[in-house]
Order: structure tokens, then sequence, then C-alpha cells
């Protein structure tokens, strides 16, 4: 299905390691729009994800880039405009660890080094990635940028750990910066929290089995599917949107505006 939503737009896709990821099937989704762009990833995450056959696919090209380092992601904004042939339009940023969660380290037993790490890459790195869009000036006029959030940014959600402290952060970043992307470039910056989603990143949080059902039971529409998050990360990159900025966007079912359902006190009341 296309609508060629994104021809003549070009991009920089972060975060795509195996065919379940988000940035996968979103990459695949754009390329459909008629979207052009970069796919990037941390170079050790290439060794194990097969990036180079997702970039065979869409007709993009791969280049390495660590999302906590200032020098990596110059050269990967400076190389993508080269080869895209101008300024970006979309930046799909869908990065996302914390070696707490990974190493089953409880929130009340943190190892701060790995705070810091996880910090660093699933948050401080959408500072990081925009700054140097914005000091490159490599976005164009209504421009758009998306990362990708979950609801322990609002709600507590005890096994997602530092995980959720990280969300907070970067649903706080897109407002900040997207405030001076907005009045100084006309760009447009929101966070899309995504319903929980059978992936390497989603399947590492303890419980993630529970989670997913739990979530599916609870949300009138049923869980958002990688593909529903491919689609309105697509509604975000086109000109429909024009306006939409400095939000954070559920796409869950209605999970967020949820006390409890049928389904779930069924469950309940049958235990
Ligand atoms: N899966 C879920 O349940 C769910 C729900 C809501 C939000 N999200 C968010 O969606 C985003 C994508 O995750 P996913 O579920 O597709 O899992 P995923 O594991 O497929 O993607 C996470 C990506 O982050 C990349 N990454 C890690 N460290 C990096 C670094 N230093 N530099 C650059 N990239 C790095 C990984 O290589 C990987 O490609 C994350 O922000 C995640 O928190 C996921």
């Amino acid at each position: 299905m296309s609508n060629n939503l994104l021809k003549g737009k070009r991009g920089i896709i972060f975060g795509a390691l195996d065919s379940n990821s988000i940035a996968w099937i979103t990459a695949e989704r754009i390329f459909e729009e008629g979207g052009i762009f970069v796919l990037t990833n941390a170079p050790v995450a290439m060794r194990m994800g097969q990036i180079n056959e997702l970039a065979e696919k869409t007709k993009s090209t791969v280049i390495p880039a660590d999302a906590t380092s200032t020098d990596d992601l110059e050269n990967l904004i400076t190389k993508s405009m080269e080869i895209l042939g101008g300024k970006l339009d979309f930046v799909l940023h869908s990065i996302g660890m914390s070696i707490n969660v990974r190493k089953g380290k409880a929130y009340t037993d943190q190892n701060y080094d790995w705070t810091h790490k996880g910090l660093d890459v699933s948050a401080m790195s959408f500072h990081r990635v925009m700054q140097s869009l914005y000091k490159n000036d490599a976005m164009n006029e209504w421009g758009s940028i998306v990362a990708l959030s979950y609801i322990a940014a609002q709600r507590v959600f005890p096994d997602y750990n530092d995980m959720a402290d990280n969300k907070a952060f970067l649903e706080s970043v897109a407002r900040s910066f997207g405030y001076f992307f907005g009045k100084d470039k006309k760009v447009r910056v929101n966070t899309i929290s995504q319903s929980p989603t059978p992936t390497t990143a989603g399947k590492g949080v303890k419980g993630f089995d529970g989670f997913i059902k739990y979530a599916d039971k609870m949300s009138p529409l049923g869980n958002a599917t990688a593909v529903d998050c491919a689609n309105y990360t697509i509604a975000l990159f086109s000109d429909l949107t024009k306006r939409v900025t400095l939000q954070n966007l559920y796409n869950d079912g209605g999970f967020s505006n949820m006390g409890v359902s049928d389904s779930i006190m069924d469950t309940i009341e049958n235990s």
C-alpha cells in the first residue's frame, strides 16, 4: 500500500537491528511511501544485525554511528546529506538500551555506571542527534523528527526499571529542543509512545510476556503493532501533520486512558 506520502523526502533512520525492530519495519514502509534515507546503527550492533539486507531491499546506504558519539553523528549527518543530495526532511530515533535491565539489576539496586550508560544511549542521544542536526543546519523547513517512547515515562511499570527515567528524559528533550527547532528552523519534534512490541529491546524487559498480554487486554483496540507504529511515524513525517509538534503521542490502542477493562476484570475474577 502506498500513497506516496514521503515522495521526494530524505532522512536518517536510527535503530534497525533485525526484522522485528520498529525501525526496520518503518524503513520498509518509508521506502514504500517514496522516501529515501540512510540507515544507521551502532558499529557493534551492525555485526550482529542484518542491516545490509534491509539496505539492499530499500536501496539505501548504511553509515555506522554510535549515537553517544558526537563525532560519529557529525560524520553521519554530513555524509547523509551528500549521499541523499540535500538537507533532510525526516529523522527517526529508534534507540533504547539499559544494562540494568539486560543484567537483571533491580531498580532499587542500580549499578550507576550502567544507569549512566543507559541514559546516554537511550535519552541523551536524542539531544545529541538534534544538536548535531541543528548546528549543521541539516533539516529542511517543515521537516519532522520522531523518537520512540513508552508510557512508563508517566506511570509505574516496575520491571521497566531505569528505562522509565530514560523515557521521561527523552520526552522532555523532545519538548525542549522542539521549541528551538520550531522557532528557528520550522522543524517539528515529537515522541510516539508505543504499545509493548515483541522486539529485541522489548523482550529484554523482565516479564515482557505478561506485560504485552496485559496491555492487549486493557486496550479497547488491542496493542498497536510495529506496523501501526511505522504508519503513525509516516503520518508524522508527511506534510499532513505540519503543525503537530512538542507532543508525546500515544499509539497504544487506547491503553493510556484506561482504568480497567472487562477483559482484565474477567481474568481477575476467574483467577
Ligand atoms: N519494543 C517495545 O515494546 C517498545 C515499546 C515502546 C517503545 N519502544 C522503543 O522503540 C525503540 C526501538 O526499539 P525496538 O523495540 O525496535 O528494539 P530494537 O532492539 O530492535 O532496537 C533498539 C535499537 O537501539 C540500537 N542502539 C543501542 N545502542 C545504540 C547506540 N549506542 N547507538 C546507536 N544505536 C544503538 C540497537 O542497536 C537497536 O537497533 C526504542 O527506543 C524502544 O525503547 C519499544
